[in-house]
């Protein structure tokens, strides 16, 4: 996967993050025009709860997937104290002096570091955002960070990638039977999975806003888990005919949503939901993000189970690399170069 990314635009020009434990007002840079696509959201308005536990979770997951594009996962498994520590440590990891940080950059066609949102080439103003990218191990740039003391925010990763792994397998294969694809063919794809971590931190904001923390943007793989800290709200998520809903966090719970490969698998059954983070004037806001998707090499294609009674497939086939590419140079029209 980290091969695939290497021609993303950032990767020409990395851009270093704002060290926000010192700025006091908000730079020119960071303001961005007030947006026009705010018409008001209603704010009851919130996004399914399934419990994996519950009877007919491939029924719920099936239909939030295709409703939403997005829901939140309770009896999910992962212990609550290892959804803690990985907040804790990314807390940690940003609270890191912004020169110490630096040490750690993720370095132009590099996987693993820390920098500014993935998307920023995209935009013309920066993001309230700092990110921290793991793929794999991020023992390299862990060591940058803390020399003598890195082997515990090693131990969480590790074990969360793995818990996440799992639990994304789970859910894409509850996502499958939904589809009524059966058991022996859920595992359509072969090792290894292509998969990334991505904490992103949201610092307290003068003015929240006139900024913007994470701009709209789709996931570009399978499946999205997110662990959003419960202290502050900042997703939102972009429904059609109704606008920008907050997604309020629940304790304990995590958010799923649908990305861009799993909307092509389902020939546009599932949406794959627009987002945005926005920020808080006085909390500093942390969310974890586990991207999940076939490997690189993998063509994805629309699912025969997927395809209308005419047997027309939406999509052009491509494979995982070959879309992540595309998407590098165009991040909102990926989607449609690849419509029939
Ligand atoms: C993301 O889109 O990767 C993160 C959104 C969030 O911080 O809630
Ligand atoms: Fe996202």
């Amino acid at each position: 996967l980290s091969e695939a990314y290497r021609d993303h635009p950032l990767s020409l020009h990395h851009v270093i993050p704002l060290d926000f434990n010192t700025i006091p007002t908000v730079p020119d840079s960071h303001l961005w025009p007030p947006s026009d696509d705010d018409f008001p959201s209603d704010d009851r308005l919130s996004i399914p709860v399934v419990d994996l536990m519950d009877p007919d979770a491939v029924k719920l997951i099936g239909d939030a997937c295709e409703t939403w594009g997005v829901f939140h996962l309770t009896g999910h498994g992962i212990p609550l104290s290892l959804l803690e520590h990985v907040e804790v440590e990314g807390r940690q990891l940003f609270s890191l002096p912004a020169e110490q940080k630096l040490k750690a950059l993720r370095s132009p066609g590099g996987a693993t570091g820390y920098g500014v949102a993935q998307i920023s080439p995209f935009f013309p103003k920066y993001m309230w955002h700092e990110g921290f990218t793991i793929m794999g191990s991020p023992l390299e740039q862990a060591i940058q960070l803390w020399p003598d003391d890195h082997k515990r925010f090693c131990d969480v990763m590790d074990d969360y990638q793995k818990q996440m792994k799992m639990l994304a397998e789970k859910v894409i294969s509850l996502i499958m039977r939904s589809l009524e694809i059966h058991e022996e063919m859920i595992r359509i794809w072969p090792e290894p999975a292509g998969t990334a971590l991505q904490l992103n931190s949201y610092p307290s904001c003068p003015d929240p806003n006139r900024v913007m923390g994470l701009a709209p943007h789709t996931d570009s793989l399978l499946l999205t888990i997110l662990h959003q800290s419960a202290t502050t709200t900042g997703l939102q998520i972009f429904k059609e005919e109704v606008g920008w809903v907050l997604v309020y966090p629940i304790h304990g719970a995590l958010v799923v949503n649908v990305g861009d490969l799993l909307h092509i698998l389902s020939n546009a059954r599932f949406p794959s939901v627009l987002h945005r983070a926005i920020v808080s004037q006085s909390k500093h806001r942390l969310s974890v993000a586990y991207f999940y998707g076939p490997p690189p090499d993998f063509n994805v294609t629309p699912l025969v189970k997927c395809l209308n009674s005419d047997q027309m497939t939406g999509f052009l086939s491509v494979t995982v690399k070959e879309y992540i590419s595309i998407k590098a140079k165009n991040l909102e029209k990926a989607l449609s170069l690849i419509r029939i």
